[in-house]
């Protein structure tokens, strides 16, 4: 089967490639990589304190659809092929460093005196070099690559220093207002606080997203004042300058608007999430996954899925999950960094970094922890619960079990109530079930402990020692049975009681 990445989240090329196990082989997840195009750059702004989020956590390191925002603006990035993507950091800073990839460059801005002042940062790293750079922010986590790339494109092809990405918004407060002349060119960007009343009815705003030609930018950058209503130092304000000085100045004017929308609270850091919920959810259903409830489901960024799946409601599929074709998943099914084979089936499950192979059925109320290895056509039922545990090709646990530390073969059958009794108050022990056993109902193995291969262990027993090839083990007292002694011993139960 082929993955491919989803609607703006598309991946190009595959400079980066991490491995799992899936169905018995290695599957290949690509990382948004397209082989970096020379002569780009970017600049992300992320050195700001965001206190409108009122958090210990900076503003970018908030997670939207299970990635922080500013990891989805490093993707589309790479997505279009930057070779430096630089960020600026400043409030803190090393854990933002600490957070992110090690795919970017990071240059601290102490004193945070504008967004000018804050690209400048970058000089040392960009200012000998030829080329064309973004810059943007790190609070806007719903660029499309797409809309990007068309960024760049309208930039190199009309030959401008500088080209600005604008929106037209309904309510276009707080945003710096695109100043346009008659002809329809732009003149220069007015910020909201320093804008006239005639100025604040322009309904057609900065995004914070640019291109310019690197060097112009630098050398623009260096007229830059702070002689304004905030007493900073605009980037915007370098568009001027270089129309001053000659330059063509041209935009781009975004498409969806909502593409546009940057996070400075909570309560658009949720609408942010809900914008890029609905996105991904979009992209899986082109792509042959039928989805019975999208305002039910949650599937984060970075989730592969195959044809013909269905996604019942109540499932939340996180991290770097990969499910193949034509599976059942849900309804209820919380699933994070885990990988499912064809034609596989999971209701009602918790299950956390382990791997699923083809047809196999897992569910209702199961939770499966992680290093758990599942092979094709294993069944597992009602309330059980797996940790760090193989089975093999054909094995079932009905219900009620716990099969922990433990390594199972193929057609092996494992009753109601078992328990892999691994944990002796110290160390965890490993159980070892050869193919073609039989565990009894409320059977304990205390680990270590080895079945050979088609050992059969009666129920209610508690196994402590090796059971060789092929082997009958029973460990509990036998049965005792007096005839007639019931009827007798109810008589006697009665006569105490009165
Ligand atoms: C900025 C633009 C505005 C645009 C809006 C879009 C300026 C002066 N204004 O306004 O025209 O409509 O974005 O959202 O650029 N930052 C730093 N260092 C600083 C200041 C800011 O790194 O010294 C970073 C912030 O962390 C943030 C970004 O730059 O990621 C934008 O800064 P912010 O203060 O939010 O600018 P806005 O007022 O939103
Ligand atoms: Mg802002």
């Amino acid at each position: 089967m082929i993955f491919c990445r989803l609607g703006g989240q598309g991946f190009v090329g595959c400079n980066h490639v991490y491995f799992g196990i899936y169905s018995g082989r290695k599957f290949a997840r690509k990382r948004g990589h397209k082989s970096s195009m020379q002569n780009l750059f970017a600049v992300i702004l992320a050195a700001g304190k965001g206190t409108r989020m009122k958090s210990k956590t900076h503003k970018v390191l908030h997670p939207v659809c299970g990635k922080p925002m500013v990891q989805h603006v490093i993707d589309q990035l790479h997505a279009i092929g930057t070779s430096k993507t630089i960020m600026v950091v400043g409030y803190l800073g090393e854990t933002v460093k600490a957070k992110l990839s090690s795919e970017v460059l990071f240059v601290e801005q102490e004193q945070q005196l504008g967004t000018a002042h804050a690209v400048m940062q970058a000089k040392p790293l960009l200012q000998d070099i030829q080329g064309t750079t973004i810059v943007l922010n790190g609070d806007h986590p719903l660029f499309t690559k797409e809309t990007l790339q068309r960024l760049v494109e309208t930039h190199q092809t009309s030959g401008a220093a500088a080209t600005v990405l604008t929106a037209h918004m309904q309510d276009a407060t707080g945003y710096g207002r695109v100043v346009r002349y008659e002809d329809g060119s732009v003149e220069r960007i007015v910020e909201h606080k320093d804008a006239t009343d005639d100025e604040l009815l322009i309904q057609e705003i900065n995004t914070g997203t640019f291109c310019f030609d690197n060097q112009k930018l630098f050398a623009a950058l260096e007229k830059v004042d702070n002689h304004n209503a905030q007493g900073e130092y605009y980037l915007p304000d370098a568009l001027s300058i270089l129309r001053e000085g000659g330059e063509r100045i041209s935009a781009e004017v975004i498409q969806d608007v909502n593409e546009a929308m940057g996070v400075n609270d909570r309560l658009q850091l949720a609408e942010a999430e809900k914008l890029m919920r609905e996105r991904i959810l979009r992209g899986h259903m082109l792509n042959g996954v039928t989805i019975v409830h999208p305002e039910n489901t949650y599937i984060e960024a970075d989730v592969v899925i195959g044809a013909d799946t269905v996604i019942e409601p109540g499932c939340f599929l996180r991290g770097q999950t990969v499910i193949g074709e034509s599976c059942q998943i849900g309804p209820n099914a919380d699933l994070r960094d885990v990988s499912v084979a064809d034609s596989s089936n999971i209701s009602y499950t918790v299950m956390h970094e382990s791997s699923i192979e083809k047809n196999a059925g897992v569910g209702p109320f199961v939770y499966v922890r992680s290093g758990t290895k599942l092979a094709e056509d294993v069944k597992i039922g009602c309330f059980v619960d797996l940790k760090k545990a193989e089975l093999g090709s054909g094995t079932k646990v009905a219900h009620l079990a716990y099969v922990g530390d433990a390594e199972v073969g193929e057609n092996v059958n494992i009753a109601c109530g078992v328990v892999t009794v691994n944990y002796d108050g110290f160390r965890k022990h490993k159980t070892t079930i050869k193919d073609d056993s039989f565990v009894g109902c409320n059977v304990n193995l205390v680990a270590p402990v080895m079945l050979e291969k088609g050992s059969y262990v009666a129920a209610g027993s508690t196994i402590t020692d090796r059971v060789p090839e092929d082997s009958f083990a029973i460990a509990r007292q036998r049965q005792v049975t007096k005839e007639g002694y019931a009827k007798l011993l109810m008589e006697k139960i009665k006569d105490s009681n009165k």
